[in-house]
């Protein structure tokens, strides 16, 4: 299907989702000299709006590594990135079209390499978009991989993609990947701040998760994730909330198999659902002078 390409600005970019120059690993090239003055504009726009939310709201761990992100008013070149990574914790980042097949992306993971996408959203979709992008990516899911407990989990998430894939147990997987990578939570004695990139790349997200009273703030536990699903079109009805990063890689490095086995045969979870013996974690108190 021909896709049309970006044509706004100077930018000279391919189109969104070209697959054509990908590699068979579904790597490309970033192409940076292709972006245009108005893509570099955009992207330091949503990045120093996300980064005065910051402060508060991520955790630490995220907060100390967004300066390795390099520049804040361009899109940054991947290898630069790369060349910090490698040496904080052996990971490094890889451009890709766009979402890749899932056996690609674990492939990629469990040999510590992130899969970055290399367009940038348009204008209009400032606020919200609904697949990944290079801020989304970059600014989300990077900094994390600078703490050398994350980047390891991460490597072996990639390792149990590829073995759920065989046991057809990726839809069970891809809610823990929902639930901590993307929308995780974790409690530090300040208060809850987020480390998952689906809500740190969100403006409206980081401070809905946190503050809300909608939402509902449950203590992570493998096997209840693995049984809820999750939906991708709004802000999420419920969170998990890890003690720690080491917490969340001890709690999965056990042997799946038998844990998939329990939950195929047991119903899903509400979305909004809380088990009788679960407690829920308060959201955190608004700054003095802000509503409710
Ligand atoms: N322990 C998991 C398995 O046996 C692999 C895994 C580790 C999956 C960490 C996700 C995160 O399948
Ligand atoms: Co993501």
């Amino acid at each position: 299907m021909a896709v049309a390409p970006v044509t706004y600005g100077a930018s000279t970019r391919p189109p969104r989702g070209d697959y054509s120059t990908a590699r068979e690993d579904y790597t490309c090239e970033q192409s940076w000299a292709a972006y245009g003055a108005e893509e570099h504009a955009l992207y330091a726009r949503l990045f120093q709006r996300q980064v005065r939310q910051m402060p508060g709201h991520a955790c630490d761990e995220f907060v100390h590594a967004l300066g390795q992100l390099g520049s804040k008013s361009e899109i940054p070149r991947f290898e630069d990135i790369s060349d910090k990574l490698r040496r904080a914790t052996r990971w490094e980042i890889v451009a890709v079209p766009g979402l890749i097949p899932e056996r690609a992306f674990f492939s990629l993971l469990a040999n510590r390499r992130f899969p970055v996408t290399v367009w940038l959203r348009r204008p209009e979709e400032f606020d919200y978009i609904v697949e990944p992008d290079v801020f989304h990516d970059l600014f989300g899911h990077v900094p994390l991989l600078f703490n050398p407990v994350f980047a390891d989990y991460m490597q072996a998430f990639g390792g149990g993609g590829l073995k759920a894939e065989g046991l057809h147990a990726l839809e069970y997987l891809a809610r823990l990947y929902w639930y901590t990578v993307e929308f995780g939570l974790i409690a530090t004695p300040r208060g809850l701040r987020v480390y998952g990139a689906g809500i740190l790349s969100s403006a409206g997200e980081t401070v809905y998760a946190l503050t809300s009273h909608k939402p509902q703030r449950l203590p992570f536990s493998l096997e209840r994730v693995l049984r809820t699903p999750y939906k991708i079109d709004d802000y999420q009805d419920s969170y998990f909330v890890i003690e720690s990063f080491a917490q969340l890689f001890d709690a999965t490095a056990p042997d799946f198999t038998p844990i998939y086995e329990r939950v195929s045969t047991s119903a899903p979870l509400p979305l909004n659902g809380r088990l009788p013996t679960e407690r829920v974690y308060p959201p955190n108190a608004l700054p003095a002078g802000a509503a409710a």
